[in-house]
């Protein structure tokens, strides 16, 4: 492939993000799609028409296109290890959906694959590289706050069976490892490792209707609050839950220094208002550049896709990813066994330059 040639890119799974990731790699010059493989082929023949994508059978299919570079992993959460794997083991570049895995073991086994192969390995969420968080970090970069010690995240995501056709993969999961991960990715990248998370839970309310009017019980609790501890010495506390609806309690990531705060209203908004106070002083704005998109679905492949070509590895990269993985088992270890977890993984900081919204 030469340098200036697109990265062809493979969509694995046709469900509900499917559309937005497809609608926005779109529009990215330096990638072109090539087809969309889900086991649901109704799914995927619906894309594919929609999009003008070839539409293939099987995996194995996906898999022996020579023009496929890129796999972009948007299965379902426990279907992402064996997919990814699958997709290493046959010599592609992968960016997964998250979680990169549901157990610590394999996503590290994940990160090992791409690194013995020589394959980039990348992970949602990406969402700390739209411009709204990097104006918030790049406020507690400029020592504006002082010295930062304390973050709240607030991941209030509601009844997910209300919005979502198929909710029980989320509920499976739930809102620490569906949504957690995104103010967790964002406080990783700025912060560095975790080194000890304690959790407590709380079932609130485990008699749920799905849309189709379908009764269901969750089988474990859907609120949660974390203290992480980083290395650095930050704390971050961290409330995830599937009950309190976004619109009452807002997705707030705030970093608070010994000499202000720095807070975005909604971390999943690339245009999300950032406000600045100092101790004593009032809320000022922060201004950065918007780029009129709430989230760009296909950013972190494009940039991996930019990565290929320069020879750099993508900036959500696999090995963060493993880590978070390792923060979640910390924290539900902590539930189970009422006590701290330590957390001891590493990962190379994301090299970050420049807005590339
Ligand atoms: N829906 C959202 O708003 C949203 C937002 C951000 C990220 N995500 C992430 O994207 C991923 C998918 O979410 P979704 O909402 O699209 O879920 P979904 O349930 O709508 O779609 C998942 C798709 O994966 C397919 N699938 C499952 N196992 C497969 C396999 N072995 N081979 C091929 N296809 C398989 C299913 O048939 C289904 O079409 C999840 O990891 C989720 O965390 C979703």
């Amino acid at each position: 492939m030469t340098h200036d040639q697109p990265v062809g890119v493979g969509i694995l799974g046709a469900g509900n993000i499917a559309g937005p990731y497809i609608s926005d790699l779109a529009t990215y010059p330096n990638v072109e799609l090539r087809g969309i493989f889900d086991l649901d082929s109704a799914k995927a023949a619906d894309l594919a028409s929609k999009h003008g994508l070839t539409k293939y059978e099987t995996l194995d299919q996906l898999l022996a296109d020579p023009e496929v570079e890129i796999v972009a992993n948007l299965s379902a959460h426990h279907a992402h290890f064996e997919l990814t794997k699958k997709c290493l083991e046959a010599g592609k570049h992968v960016h997964s959906e998250k979680p990169l895995s549901l157990s610590a073991e394999q996503a590290w086994q994940l990160v090992k694959i791409a690194e013995s192969k020589g394959l980039r390995l990348g992970c949602s969420p990406f969402t700390w590289l739209g411009n709204a968080s990097r104006a918030l970090s790049g406020v507690v970069k400029s020592g504006k706050i002082g010295k930062p010690r304390l973050i709240y995240a607030e991941v209030n995501w509601g009844f997910i069976e209300a919005w979502h056709p198929s909710p029980a993969a989320f509920h499976k999961v739930g809102a620490l490892w569906d949504v957690g991960v995104y103010p967790l990715t964002f406080a990783t990248s700025m912060f560095g490792p975790a080194r000890s998370v304690e959790s407590i839970a709380r079932t609130l309310k485990p008699e749920r209707i799905a849309l189709d009017g379908t009764a269901f019980t969750l089988d474990r609790p859907e609120w949660m609050v974390s203290m992480i501890d980083f290395a650095d010495g930050v704390t971050l506390r961290l409330t995830t839950n599937f009950y309190v609806d976004k619109s009452k309690q807002r997705a707030t990531f705030e970093v608070h220094g010994d000499d202000g705060t720095v807070r975005a209203d909604d971390w999943l908004n690339f245009d999300s208002e950032v406000q600045f106070a100092s101790r004593k002083g009032e809320w000022e704005t922060v201004e950065f550049e918007k780029g009129g998109h709430y989230i760009r679905w296909g950013l972190a492949i494009a940039d991996m896709a930019t990565g290929l070509r320069d020879d750099r590895p993508p900036l959500a990269g696999g090995a963060q990813a493993a880590h978070i993985v390792d923060i979640l088992e910390a924290c539900e270890k902590s539930v189970r066994e009422s006590r701290l977890v330590e957390v001891t993984s590493q990962f190379p900081a994301p090299k970050l330059t420049g807005a590339i919204q």
